[in-house]
């Protein structure tokens, strides 16, 4: 029997994306490359190792300039919404979304990082996506930054610890919020602020003998210097009152394995350092002393400078966003911060888990939204939510993609019984409302969408748009709020 949930009546619903994973045209109109249109797509014997298909040095980058060896990147073609977005934002329209997050490829408005102005050609591209959100009734929230580090900065080998990055970076901020305020309510620095900043890492000379350990280590100098000018971007919005800026962490719950002391105070522990360690940073405005304790144990130099402290306590976030995908577990054992673990979740016996390994837990998404609202007490906004599935399309050009429907149901459900918590939840933007490359394992594939793309691994296919059965659900939901 269909179960009626309750929501605001002026809930956000929506869907998002990622430049980098629906853009394509990688080399047309003034655009250059980025980091991740420098990965290979590699086919993996075994889907849960993502680890395998990142093993590149800084030379494979550099040969993938021009391709040498003739190998495929998924991220230099997208799902082709440079030349789709129109009817791609009909077809968000005519599903129900209120809002589309999208993100902006700095590589399209500042090529080359230094250029004395905008390329006038991406900026009118982003106006023309705006304008057709605008003419369909979309609000837009806007990724300033979603993982896709300009080349020229690996050419350089800088991180964000050079403040020519963190420079770039500020001007490309401001731009965007002087060109688009207009058009755009809800900004997000960063995406997914604590992962990021170890995927510029990973290809930086300074780090390639290091492990994931030294990596982590290293990274929060990084992340320090990526708070500050998050701050600043918050500071530049009071410009415009009517923007509101939050941040965008990749949220995971976490259960200690069993209640033996040891291990809950393990998963504490983890807690701390994976989410609220930056949730503490960007909205209340301090370092926590049980990070401050950690950085003084393992000789972590975080090198502030003079007003930084002041900056962060007076410009915290607006609102706070997340990601929100999966649980996982933690044990005394599996949380040692050694390498190779660090990134990875516990099983947990009574989920099941994905083909990619990402276990399904609706419930740990109630969990964490009171755990956050428990603690910060500002508005919340889950920006990435959904089910990555390999799919084809059948003989009717479409998919029965039922457990997408009860994967979103399920999650909905929860949210809704968060909000009856007393939660402030103003929104939900699922992962994704189309098809998209996917960002860790760069496969076509994998496919969160409500709308089939015709595109393969290799980009092969017409490219053309398909509704899931999922997508009439989801119409029928937006009408009902029945599951
Ligand atoms: C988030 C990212 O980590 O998860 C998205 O912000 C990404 O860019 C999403 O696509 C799902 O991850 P994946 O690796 O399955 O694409």
């Amino acid at each position: 029997m269909a179960k009626k949930l309750e929501f605001p009546k002026n809930f956000l619903w929506g869907g998002a994306t990622a430049a980098n994973q629906i853009e394509g045209a990688y080399d047309v109109d003034g655009k250059t490359l980025s980091l991740l249109e420098m990965i290979p797509y590699v086919e993996l014997k075994d889907r849960t190792d993502i680890e395998a298909s990142r093993k590149l040095t800084k030379q494979d980058i550099l040969d993938s300039i021009d391709n040498k060896k003739g190998l495929h990147y998924p991220k230099r073609f997208g799902n082709d919404f440079y030349n789709r977005y129109k009817e791609d934002i009909r077809l968000f329209k005519e599903a129900g979304l209120k809002v589309f997050r999208m993100s902006v490829a700095w590589t399209r408005i500042f090529p080359n990082g230094n250029d004395e102005k905008p390329n006038a050609t991406g900026m009118s591209f982003y106006k023309n996506v705006f304008e057709e959100c605008k003419a369909q009734g979309l609000e837009v929230m806007l990724t300033i930054n979603h993982f896709d580090l300009p080349f020229w900065v690996i050419q350089k080998g800088l991180t964000w610890r050079d403040k020519e990055l963190s420079d770039c970076y500020l001007r490309f901020a401001k731009l965007l919020m002087d060109e688009f305020n207009g058009y755009v309510k809800y900004w997000l620095p960063f995406n997914e602020i604590n992962l990021g900043v170890l995927i510029t890492r990973q290809f930086s000379d300074k780090e390639q003998e290091g492990g994931v350990m030294q990596k982590i280590l290293s990274s929060y100098g990084d992340l320090h210097k990526q708070f500050v000018a998050q701050a600043k971007v918050v500071e530049y919005s009071k410009k415009y009152p009517h923007i509101k800026v939050g941040c965008m962490v990749a949220d995971t719950t976490s259960y200690p394995i069993d209640c033996n002391p040891i291990n809950v105070l393990e998963n504490q522990r983890m807690e701390h350092m994976k989410k609220f360690f930056y949730y503490d940073v960007m909205v209340k405005g301090e370092y926590p002393g049980y990070a401050l304790r950690m950085f003084k144990e393992y000789g972590v130099e975080i090198n502030k400078e003079a007003g930084d402290d002041e900056l962060l306590k007076k410009f915290p976030v607006e609102f706070i966003s997340f990601s929100y995908y999966m649980s996982g577990t933690v044990s005394k054992e599996t949380g040692q911060m050694t390498e190779g673990n660090i990134l990875k979740v516990g099983k947990n016996p009574f989920l099941k888990a994905t083909e990619w390994g990402w276990q399904i837990d609706p419930m740990g998404l109630r969990y964490c939204l009171n755990q956050l609202w428990d603690m910060y007490r500002v508005p919340l906004f889950i920006s990435e939510n959904g089910i990555g599935v390999s799919e084809v399309l059948n003989d009717n050009n479409t998919v029965e993609d039922d457990y997408r429907i009860e994967y979103l149901g399920q999650h909905f459900e929860q949210m809704s019984e968060a909000i009856k918590d007393g939660v402030n939840l103003f929104g939900y933007t699922m992962w994704t409302p189309i098809d998209v490359v996917s960002a860790g394992s760069n496969e076509m594939s994998k496919r969160y969408g409500m709308i089939f793309v015709d595109y393969d691994d290799y980009h092969r296919g017409t490219g053309d748009r398909f509704l899931k059965k999922s997508y009439k659900w989801f119409q029928n939901f937006m009408k009902t709020k029945e599951i």
